[in-house]
């Protein structure tokens, strides 16, 4: 099975931090993003944008959650906030109830370095590779369940290529 992909060159941390609120705006309550790429790539900064897509009545920070593994943000769907970095492995994050926040289908999760534990995720997940290129550009692959209709991957396409 093939994974339908989409590419994306990000021009700066601003239109990264859009970028990821469109995607979650299109995904909504129980998408699963893993975000893999080495240190500096715009993971975190992913983050920070998909949380402003969400509704939210507190303020809170969104840094990366490495010591702590897991930070569940007070939004609307809740966002968890993971870095398995620092993972041990599977038995550690179930023992954590890890696996149980990355099925809650009523939230969403972003997980940083997600490449440590791929078992954990359900086939439904999305998964973002980050690269550093030159200056302040990133390179996002997105890479979509193989059972994606092509109209969702048409408009999901037309949405991430107008963002600015
Ligand atoms: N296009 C871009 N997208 C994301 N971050 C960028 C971009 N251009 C520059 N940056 C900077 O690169 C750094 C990325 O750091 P961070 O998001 O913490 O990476 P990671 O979580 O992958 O280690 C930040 O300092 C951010 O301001
Ligand atoms: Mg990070």
């Amino acid at each position: 099975m093939t994974h339908p992909t989409i590419t994306i060159a990000t021009h700066g941390p601003d239109h990264m931090h859009k970028i990821a609120a469109t995607l979650v705006g299109q995904m909504g309550a129980g998408a699963v993003l893993a975000l893999v790429g080495p240190l500096g790539a715009g993971k975190t900064t992913f983050v920070q944008g998909a949380v402003t897509a969400l509704k939210t009545t507190q303020s809170f920070r969104v840094k990366s959650p490495t010591y702590a593994l897991w930070a569940p943000y007070p939004t609307e769907p809740v966002l968890h906030h993971m870095d398995f970095y620092r993972l041990g492995g599977e038995d550690e994050a179930f023992a954590m109830g890890l696996h149980e926040a990355l099925t809650d289908g009523t939230a969403i999760a972003c997980v940083e370095w997600a490449d440590r534990c791929p078992g954990l995720f359900p086939t439904s997940s999305l998964w973002l590779q980050f690269a550093e290129n030159p200056e302040n550009e990133r390179l996002l692959i997105i890479k979509l369940p193989s059972d994606t209709p092509s109209e969702t991957v048409k408009s999901l396409e037309n949405a991430l290529s107008s963002v600015e």
